[in-house]
């Protein structure tokens, strides 16, 4: 399926899907606002507690003590908490989707008062050089079609000095749900569209932060698998997490019947294993002594 997959990106490249970046990322921003399912009503029923599990991996051994920090591509705010509880002084959340964002704001009480929103484009962040102590992002790479202007601005605005860390989907993440998905939807509708994700290498996010003359950058991959009671929880997690994105090229009145046969799909095959599979990096901003 892999190799299918691949094959159909270099079509993508024939039919000039895969250039249109700004129509991919408006198509990730309508999967997490729900406009080509529900599912994603469900992110922090069925999904949170695996998100919190990656953003502990991801912050493990970081301190935040006193810091003014940034979360870009915030969801429901699973990094964001982590840095209140390690320590911040004030976090800002900020992603595209409004629903995402009004998610994490019912979780307000659980902050502090200096625990604020911002609606934005991780490719064009809306904050002067240098605002912020550190800059963190999670599983939030995998759907970014310009990675590197990404992590470029995630930089630009922190501090000298400052914490840069980017925590992005492995290659194998999801592996499982991906594969009985694209082997079950109609594929007539997604031939020769190259897929909103991007997952990438541990090398591929490391080099990243090398490029942009990060310092003292520590990088790891940790992968696990979460096993469902059965094909219906693994679909439904799976679903509500990616946000159902692969839905966006078919006809509206199709979704519906091609989500419930996905779903059986998964329960006859018994995929009820979804592996998990993340990328961190992280990296200091030099200090100017000029
Ligand atoms: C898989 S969720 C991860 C959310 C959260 N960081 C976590 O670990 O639970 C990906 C998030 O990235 C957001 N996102 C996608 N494209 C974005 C962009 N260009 N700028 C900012 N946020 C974006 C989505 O709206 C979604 O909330």
């Amino acid at each position: 399926m892999k190799l299918l997959v691949e094959a159909n990106n270099i079509l993508s490249l024939i039919t000039r899907g895969s250039g249109d970046l700004s129509g991919m990322k408006e198509r990730i921003k309508k999967g997490y606002e729900g406009e080509f399912s529900q599912h994603v009503h469900q992110y922090d029923g069925l999904g949170y507690h695996l998100q919190d599990r990656s953003a502990r991996i991801q912050l493990e051994g970081l301190s935040f003590d006193g810091m003014r920090v940034l979360d870009v591509g915030c969801g429901t705010g699973a990094l964001a908490h982590i840095a209140l509880e390690n320590g911040a002084e004030r976090v800002v959340c900020g992603d595209i989707s409004a629903f995402m964002l009004k998610e994490a704001k019912g979780k307000e009480a659980v902050g502090s008062v200096d625990y604020t929103f911002c609606q934005l484009d991780a490719e064009d962040l809306p904050y002067k050089d240098g605002s912020f102590h550190a800059v963190i992002s999670g599983m939030t790479f995998g759907v970014l079609p310009n990675q590197r202007l990404a992590v470029e601005e995630m930089i630009r605005v922190a501090k000298p000095g400052g914490l840069v860390c980017v925590g992005a989907h492995g290659p194998e993440h999801y592996w499982e749900a991906i594969d009985a998905t694209l082997r079950c939807i109609n594929k007539r509708y997604v031939l020769g569209y190259r897929f909103e994700w991007w997952p990438r290498k541990e090398r591929y996010i490391r080099r990243l932060l090398e490029k942009s003359n990060l310092e003292r950058i520590r990088s790891k991959r940790v992968i696990w698998r979460n096993e469902f009671n059965d094909g219906y929880s693994a679909y439904d997690f799976f679903a509500a997490i990616s946000s159902s994105w692969w839905y966006a090229k078919f006809p509206p009145d199709e979704r519906k019947k091609d989500s419930i046969r996905t779903r059986d799909y998964f329960k006859r095959k018994n995929v009820n294993i979804v592996t998990d599979d993340i990328v961190v990096a992280y990296g200091y901003k030099p200090i100017d002594i000029t």
